[in-house]
C-alpha cells in the first residue's frame, strides 16, 4: 500500500471536523484511546468481509440499520434490545423470502458522529456551533453544550464497548432464537391493520420451524436456530478517533480499524483527494461509501480503484442514496459501468437520505411511500441491468417513535409531535420497519 500510514490522512484536506479549543487535550485523548483495547477483533471483520464477498457475487443479502445517531441520553438496555429484536425480525422475513443468507450489520456501538449541512445554527438571533453528534458536543442549544469536548471521544468509546457487549450477549445468549423471533413477528402481524397481507408469510415461517422441530432440528440441537451473528458499523467521520483504534492484526500483519467491523464514508466526505478516502484505502475492514445523485460513472470507477485496487469481493459496499425521484435517472448508468468494468461491489440501497423533507409542522421527516418507492426502483434497476440488489441500509429504531409519516398506521404530519425523539434524522419505527421488511421480501423473492 504505497505511502499509506495510519496518519497519512492528516496531510490531506478534510471536511466536517469539529474545532476544539485545546489541541493538546485532543492529542492526550488520542494517546489514551490508542492504548485501550480494540472493540472488535480483526478476524471478525474478515468474516464479515467474506460474507459480503458472497453478497457481491449474488449469494446473500445485507441488512444494515439503526439510529441516524446514537445518543448518550438514550444509552440503555431496552433501547439496544428493541433495535436488536427488530433487526432479527426483519432478517428472518428476508431470509425466508429471498432463500438466501442475510448478513446483519447494526448502525450501533459507535454511530455517534454526524456530518452537518451547516457549521452553525441560529435560533432567535443567537448563533452557535451546530450539533455534530454526542461524540463531539451536546444537542442542547447553549454555548456550553455546543462547545466540542475531546473527553466525549472517551465517553463514546466506553458506551460503544458496553453496547457491543450487550449485543454479543443477546446474539449468543438465547434472545436470537428463531422460534422466539418469529413469535414476535406473529404478534406484529396479528396487531397490524394490514394483517392479511403479511399473515401468510409469518405462518409459513412458523410451519417451517415446526416441521424442523419435528424432525429434530431445534434450538437444542442446532446452534444456528439459537444464536446469530450481528456485526457493527458506523460512519467513520472523526478520523483521529478511527486512527487511535486502528491496530495491526497479529495474524495477518495488516492494519484494521477496530472501532467496528465495518465503517463507511458519508456522502459529504468522499472526495477522492481528501482525508477520508486516504484513511480508508489503508485499513482492511469491509468498507462502505455513500453514493448520492451527483456521482458520475468515471468518478465511481476511480473511487473503486482507489479503495479496492485488487477487486476483492466483499471489500467495498456502495450504499446508494439517490432519492425516489432521482434513482431511475442516476443508478442504471452506474450499475452498467461497474458491471462492464468487471468490478465486484455490494450494491446496497439507503432509501432514507435522499427522501428527507421539512413537513408543514416544521419537523424534518420522510414518507414511508417514498422510502418504499426508492427500494422498489432499486430492485427494478438491478433486474434490468442484470446486477444483484445486494442490501438495504435503514435508519430505524425498535421503539415506537413518530418521525416518518405513512405506513399501515398512517402517521400524519399532525402525529409527528407525539413521539418525535431523534436528535438527527427521522427513523422508521418498529411497525414501519417490519412492514418494510414484508414488502421488501416480495421484491427479494422475485429478483
Ligand atoms: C447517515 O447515514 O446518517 C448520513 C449522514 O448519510 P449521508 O452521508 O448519505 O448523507
Ligand atoms: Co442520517
Amino acid at each position: 500500500m504505497n505511502n499509506w500510514q495510519p496518519d497519512s490522512w492528516r496531510s490531506k484536506p478534510i471536511l466536517q471536523q469539529p474545532t476544539y479549543d485545546d489541541a493538546a487535550q485532543v492529542r492526550q485523548v488520542e494517546e489514551t484511546l490508542s492504548k485501550y483495547p480494540p472493540l472488535v477483533f480483526a478476524e471478525e471483520a474478515r468474516e464479515l468481509r467474506r460474507q459480503l464477498g458472497e453478497v457481491s457475487l449474488g449469494n446473500g443479502f445485507l441488512l444494515q440499520g439503526g439510529d441516524c445517531a446514537e445518543s448518550f441520553d438514550e444509552f440503555n438496555a431496552p433501547k439496544i434490545r428493541d433495535t436488536f429484536k427488530v433487526l432479527l425480525q426483519m432478517a428472518i422475513v428476508l431470509t425466508f423470502a429471498g432463500r438466501c443468507p442475510v448478513t446483519k450489520v447494526a448502525r450501533m456501538a459507535g454511530q455517534y458522529a454526524k456530518p452537518r449541512s451547516s457549521d452553525e445554527e441560529t435560533r432567535d438571533g443567537i448563533t452557535l456551533p451546530s450539533y455534530r453528534g454526542d461524540i463531539i458536543n451536546s444537542f442542547e442549544f447553549t454555548e456550553a453544550a455546543r462547545r466540542p469536548d475531546p473527553n466525549r471521544l472517551l465517553d463514546a468509546y466506553h458506551r460503544s464497548a458496553s453496547t457491543l457487549n450487550l449485543l454479543r450477549a443477546f446474539a449468543q445468549g438465547g434472545l436470537a432464537d428463531l422460534h422466539q423471533v418469529n413469535r414476535w413477528n406473529m404478534a406484529f402481524v396479528e396487531n397490524n391493520p394490514l394483517k392479511e397481507r403479511y399473515q401468510d408469510m409469518a405462518r409459513r415461517i412458523q410451519d417451517t420451524l415446526e416441521f424442523m422441530d419435528v424432525i429434530g432440528i431445534n434450538a437444542n440441537t442446532s446452534a444456528t436456530l439459537h444464536e446469530t451473528s450481528l456485526f457493527t458499523s458506523h460512519e467513520a467521520l472523526l478520523l483521529n478517533y478511527e486512527q487511535a483504534l486502528t491496530r495491526v492484526d497479529t495474524l495477518t500483519g495488516k492494519p484494521y480499524d477496530c472501532s467496528a467491523h465495518m465503517v463507511w464514508i458519508g456522502e459529504r466526505t468522499r472526495q477522492l483527494d481528501h482525508a477520508h478516502i486516504e484513511f480508508f484505502r489503508g485499513i482492511h475492514n469491509p468498507i462502505g461509501v455513500k453514493v448520492g445523485p451527483s456521482m458520475e460513472p468515471d468518478e465511481l470507477i476511480r473511487l473503486i480503484d482507489t479503495l479496492n485496487p485488487t477487486n476483492d469481493p466483499g471489500r467495498l459496499t456502495l450504499i446508494t442514496r439517490m432519492g425516489a425521484d432521482n434513482l431511475a435517472d442516476n443508478l442504471p448508468a452506474l450499475l452498467r459501468r461497474v458491471k462492464a468494468e468487471g468490478r465486484h461491489v455490494v450494491w446496497s440501497s439507503d432509501p432514507m437520505h435522499g427522501n428527507t423533507f421539512k413537513a408543514s409542522s416544521g419537523y424534518k421527516t420522510r414518507d414511508f411511500d417514498a422510502i418504499l418507492r426508492e427500494i422498489k426502483q432499486f430492485f427494478t434497476a438491478h433486474n434490468e441491468e442484470g446486477t444483484h440488489a445486494g442490501g438495504i441500509h435503514l435508519e430505524m429504531t425498535g421503539q415506537h417513535v413518530t418521525e416518518c409519516t405513512g405506513g399501515a398506521y398512517k402517521i400524519s404530519d399532525d402525529d409527528l409531535a407525539e413521539a418525535y425523539k431523534t436528535q438527527c434524522d427521522p427513523r422508521l419505527n418498529a411497525d414501519q420497519v417490519l412492514e418494510m421488511a414484508f414488502l421488501v421480501a416480495d421484491h427479494l423473492r422475485n429478483s
